[in-house]
């Protein structure tokens, strides 16, 4: 026992109600910073015929906010019914699989039997009391689906809610067309249903195509970064749910590196109380050294698909390959001038080596150094950035996980990247103010919705 009155279960226990590293949260208990957002949403929903569609970057934390506020509306007497999307999603069979769902789900209750037959998919519901029965034809138009919708949510609840997980992964324009009007549809008919979609997209119209317009019932909530002061939040939450006190140098370095994503403050927080609870000394107060474990234990547990792309970018190449790539994790911007870049190469340059280099060790001239940057676009290099809106000097992860893992390595090295400070504007101050960002004292280089640089899942 390393924690004072913990034994593993109970460690185990607490650790899982406090951190979820692989799954959405899924209460507003444990969502931080989003109240805004939540009401926001909540709002949204409260008009009549209106549906909300969440989008942002990877891992910022959509489907969590997504299911905390489909968990708030709906009404007690039933649960928000959630659907997956895949690249081969089709709009029919969602509304049938929803419509089963619900049917299933309702088959427990007393008042209902519920019987399927397989080979016609044929669904039948029987109010045992009103002899009312509901069948579920195979849907294969827009009618049938608005039809067999409106049937199925009467079953379902007083105030039901779907919420549509990860639209963008649907591949067919045609199908994602579908929704729109079906919600147009649904709207029209007066039926009582809520949607949230949750997706990664750079516009509406991106999402919609020319059908946008058949959209005008969605309110649409470009989910950002987490703001420093939540991502320690989260921190101090779990480790203080385990009496522990902690140097706050390392909750710091924790947000640093997560760079606003939830995801990397849940991992390491889990891997530091890991690290502490494995100390053979009994620990009240978390050091640096179980920080260091920390990022080692987050490293091995992601590195699986990540390591492939680092080590393209970096292995068997001389030095200034790997202080490159560290140099474009080094700043909260996510979208980055080569310039801005190339300082923070010269920055790392000078913590590793000095300032005064040998001849061996001496920083790259800016043309040397970009024709690097210009190769972690290539395959070869991992493919690990890519340019944005296809602007030669214009950089950003093609994946943000792959930015936190670059972070983390950086760190194991001993080298802390600077997540926290935005890069300096290259615009006129005017022009810069008028594109606050909106975070506290910050200024973005970018209008204050950069989602014309986020990109569909199933895009290159
Ligand atoms: N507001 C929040 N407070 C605390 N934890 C959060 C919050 N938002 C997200 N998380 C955590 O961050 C991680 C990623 O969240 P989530 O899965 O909701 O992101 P996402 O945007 O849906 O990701 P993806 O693009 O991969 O679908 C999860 O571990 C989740 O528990
Ligand atoms: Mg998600």
């Amino acid at each position: 026992m390393t924690i004072r009155n913990f034994e593993q279960d109970q460690f185990v226990e607490t650790l899982q109600s406090k951190l979820s590293v692989r799954s959405p949260v899924k209460s507003i208990e444990r969502l931080f910073g989003r109240d805004k957002e939540l009401e926001l949403v909540e709002e949204a929903l409260f008009d009549e015929g209106g549906h909300v569609f969440i989008y942002g970057d990877r891992g910022v934390g959509k489907s969590s906010l997504a299911a905390s506020v489909a968990a708030q509306y709906q009404s007690s007497d039933n649960e928000p019914i959630q659907i997956p999307c895949g690249k081969d999603t089709c709009f029919y069979k969602t509304i049938e699989e929803v419509a089963e769902r619900i049917l299933r789900r309702a088959g427990g209750r007393r008042d209902l039997e519920f019987t399927h037959t397989v080979n016609l998919k044929l669904y039948k519901l029987q109010v045992k009391d009103t002899e009312r029965s509901i069948s579920i034809p195979n849907i294969d138009s827009m009618f049938s689906a608005v039809d067999v919708l409106e049937e199925v949510v009467r079953v379902h609840s007083d105030r039901p809610i779907v919420v549509i997980d990860e639209f963008d992964q649907i591949e067919s324009a045609a199908e994602r067309a579908k929704f729109a009007h079906f919600l147009k549809d649904l709207g029209d008919r007066g039926v009582n249903v809520k949607f949230i979609f949750t997706g990664i997209a750079s516009s509406l119209y991106q999402l919609l195509g020319d059908h946008e317009s058949s959209f005008r019932q969605l309110f649409t909530l470009k989910l950002e970064r987490l703001y420093w002061s939540y991502r320690e939040d989260i921190a101090y939450s779990a480790i203080k749910a385990f009496g522990l006190e902690v140097d706050e140098e390392i909750v710091h370095s924790i947000s640093r590196i997560s760079n606003g994503f939830p995801y990397f403050v849940h991992l390491l927080t889990q891997n530091l109380l890991w690290a502490v609870f494995k100390d053979e000394q009994e620990v009240r107060r978390i050091e640096r050294a179980h920080f260091d474990s920390a990022i080692k234990r987050s490293i091995v547990g992601i590195s699986g698909r990540l390591q492939k792309p680092y080590d393209s970018a970096v292995l068997h190449k001389n030095h200034d390959y790997l202080l490159a790539l560290w140099a474009t994790a080094d700043s909260e911007d996510t979208v980055r001038y080569s310039d801005n870049i190339f300082k923070s190469y010269l920055r790392i340059n000078r913590q590793i080596f000095g300032v005064e280099p040998s001849d061996a060790e001496k920083p790259l001239e800016p043309a040397q150094f970009k024709k690097i940057l210009k190769k972690f676009l290539s395959k070869d290099y991992g493919e690990v950035l890519e340019l944005v809106e296809g602007r030669e000097h214009m950089y950003s992860y093609r994946e943000n996980l792959l930015r936190g893992f670059v972070a983390l390595k950086a760190q194991e090295a001993g080298l802390e990247l600077q997540g926290d400070t935005p890069d300096e504007p290259r615009i006129p101050t005017a022009m810069a103010k008028s594109r606050f960002s909106g975070a506290p004292g910050r200024l973005s280089v970018y209008a204050s919705d950069p989602s014309k640089h986020v990109k569909f899942r199933s895009e290159r």
